[in-house]
């Protein structure tokens, strides 16, 4: 049996997570294990969580909870700071880290709204240490239209993570585009079923440079990408065009029509 799933089933408290969960944290989290980090999560419940995290991290690790309802303070009765705040305000998030300081991992699995999540995710980001991490949890929800989810939404949690898709490979100089913090911040980005994360830089991040191992070794080979192509015969059931027997640039107009159906096949074909 895996140690954290282990710390789960032993908690003292109630606690409720999906199954799928725990192999994900327990790969994610084992540099992390014995250290003295501080490990934050949003959204405590009955609070066996908390003991969780702190028997699967270790004696060093300093567990804190924040929590929307108040009854959760009587938690700290048991060895936990909690806050009882609304994850969804920017003003609690700036308060919290004047008084807690810059975090190791934050694992977000309070109210699971897009707001919620976007909030705790854009307030949190400058605050998380090098080599740290934002997992946000339930982010199915970003598909759900029931229990008030209303998604899937131009705005939802999962499709704002998208843009930070974009804003990563702004580091690559052929893009020739700003760096903005998010470029210079986050390293990568994992998607599970229903978890998202964040991975925060070890330091802050550059533009990438192209490498080459050694220029001696170049034969200046013939890069066949946009080589013409004859696109007649076999193709011809995917463009219904009266040229059909010319050969065609691949970076005519009318080859890009040609890819764009056939993306669209694969499309429809994940869809289903
Ligand atoms: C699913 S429970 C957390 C379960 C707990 N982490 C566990 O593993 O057992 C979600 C919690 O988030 C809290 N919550 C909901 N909206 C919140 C908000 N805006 N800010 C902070 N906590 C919130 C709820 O009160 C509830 O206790």
């Amino acid at each position: 049996m895996k140690k954290i799933y282990k710390s789960f089933k032993n908690s003292p408290k109630y606690s409720i997570k999906w199954n799928n969960y725990f192999d994900i944290y327990e790969n994610l989290f084992q540099k992390f294990l014995k250290k003295n980090i501080k490990i934050v999560e949003v959204g405590i419940g009955d609070g066996g969580s908390l003991f969780m995290w702190k028997n699967f991290f270790g004696k060093k690790a300093k567990v804190i909870g924040i929590e929307l309802n108040p009854d959760a303070k009587k938690l700290e009765k048991k060895g936990f700071k909690i806050f009882v705040g609304d994850q969804s305000s920017p003003t609690f998030w700036k308060n919290f880290y004047k008084k807690v300081g810059n975090i190791d991992i934050l694992i977000d699995d309070g109210g699971h709204t897009n707001l919620q999540q976007v909030t705790t995710l854009m307030e949190s980001i400058n605050h998380i240490k090098p080599g740290g991490m934002i997992l946000v949890e339930d982010t199915h929800t970003s598909y759900m239209k029931n229990k008030g989810f209303k998604n899937p939404s131009k705005y939802s949690f999962i499709n704002f993570t998208s843009s930070l898709i974009e804003i990563i490979h702004r580091r690559n100089p052929s893009l020739n585009k700003n760096l903005n913090f998010i470029a210079k911040k986050i390293n990568s980005i994992e998607y599970y079923d229903s978890i998202t994360v964040i991975n925060i830089a070890n330091k802050s991040l550059k533009k990438s440079k192209n490498l080459e191992n050694n220029k001696r070794l170049r034969s200046y080979f013939d890069d066949y990408r946009y080589k013409t192509v004859n696109i007649s015969k076999k193709n011809k059931n995917k463009i219904s065009l009266n040229f059909l027997t010319q050969k065609i640039s691949k970076r005519s107009y009318l080859y890009k029509i040609y890819e764009n159906n056939v993306i669209k096949k694969y499309l429809k074909l994940i869809k289903k």
